[in-house]
């Protein structure tokens, strides 16, 4: 089976549940959570797809789950006024598909790292653009906006995990671009003035030196390398041009460290999850930049790549297996966790995404 768009747009809205959650996968068994930065992007999707109900649903989804939470935001904000930020005591990054937060694990250790702010910020951009798109603005999601703007004022620039849950204690440039995103979107739509003065003040430290070097964004402050998750920054989150000089520099970085030629986009250098080979998603960001630059070779090419990864059934997974800097950990978690998760729904989310920058020069 060739994957088509509409094959990706098919698997999103078969995906969705009767709760209005969406899975990471539907298949691959430890991805059976709805996390606000995959499903932010299935959501933004299903809109470029014209599916505004079922974006409308999952938007729903989130802001009845969160409102349910609420009490947990103003912890997470005593503890961040207080310095006593625990991964524990912080906003998750993924619910239960029926809206709850999973049960803490018997050590009260955290298991699997949940607090990643930049959840956050994708959730506030999302709705915005669904909004923006016509998606009714109801009382439900203006009071869970209200809810996470007061949370991402307050936590939205504390040290966390990354969006690919890992680097816990530091504070990432991708994160913060999401959370600035966020807070601009969501503020411009509320009318809050606080939300896009601080939105401007995060994006005046994105662009800064702290998380740039040598004329190029760094992953982190003391971080050097550079990660995919970058190219977000011009594409969706806007924070700067995709002509701008420092990220320019970046994308030609990603284009020397992280592409593999004739292939995909890399996560970062020393990726091991699974073997760190090319990821789905990334490969359509980058064909969105340069696509917006004006190298449309480069996003048809991304767009190839992408199709002829799908499996026979037009399954897209998490990433490609065949370029791993380290067979040894594709081994390891495949021992772990079983098969790369496929489908994964953020992979055919940025397929129905691409396919439309590709057709018509934006989504
Ligand atoms: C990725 C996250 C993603 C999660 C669920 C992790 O492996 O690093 O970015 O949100 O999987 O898809």
């Amino acid at each position: 089976m060739t994957l088509t768009a509409s094959r990706s747009v098919d698997l999103l809205v078969g995906a969705q549940t009767r709760w209005g959650s969406i899975p990471a996968s539907t298949e691959h068994e430890v991805y059976q959570f709805g996390w606000l930065r995959d499903g932010s992007w299935c959501a933004y999707a299903l809109d470029v797809a014209g599916h505004h109900e079922q974006a409308g649903a999952w938007h729903r989804w989130v802001a009845r789950t969160l409102l349910d939470h609420s009490a947990r935001f103003d912890q997470a904000c005593e503890a961040v006024r207080h310095g006593a930020v625990t991964g524990a005591v912080m906003m998750p990054a993924r619910f239960t598909l029926d809206g709850h937060e999973e049960e803490p694990s018997a050590d009260d250790e955290e298991e699997w790292p949940n607090f990643q702010t930049d959840c956050y910020g994708f959730w506030l951009w999302a709705l915005a653009d669904h909004v923006n798109r016509g998606g009714l603005l109801d009382d439900t999601l203006t009071a869970a906006a209200d809810l996470v703007i007061r949370y991402l004022l307050v936590a939205g620039q504390t040290p966390c995990f990354d969006c690919w849950e890992e680097n816990p204690g530091n504070v990432h440039t991708s994160s913060l671009a999401a959370v600035a995103a966020g807070l601009r979107d969501a503020g411009r739509m509320l009318g809050y003035d606080s939300a896009i003065a601080a939105a401007d003040q995060i994006t005046a430290r994105v662009t800064g030196p702290e998380h740039t070097l040598g004329g190029a964004f760094i992953r982190f402050p003391g971080d050097t390398r550079v990660d995919g998750s970058l190219l977000w920054l011009a594409v969706p989150f806007g924070l700067v041009e995709v002509t701008d000089p420092t990220f320019v520099n970046t994308v030609t970085r990603i284009q020397q460290e992280l592409v593999v030629p004739g292939g995909g986009v890399r996560r970062y250098l020393g990726d091991t999850f699974y073997g760190g080979s090319e990821w789905i998603l990334l490969a359509a960001s980058l064909g969105w930049v340069q696509t917006q630059r004006g190298d449309t070779a480069t996003g048809a090419a991304m767009l190839d790549w992408i199709e002829a990864a799908a499996t026979v059934d037009g399954m897209l997974p998490e990433q490609a297996q065949d370029h791993v800097q380290s067979p040894y950990m594709l081994q390891f978690w495949r021992a772990k966790w079983g098969q790369t998760a496929t489908p994964l729904l953020w992979s055919h989310a940025m397929h129905v995404v691409l396919n439309d920058v590709c057709r018509s020069g934006s989504a």
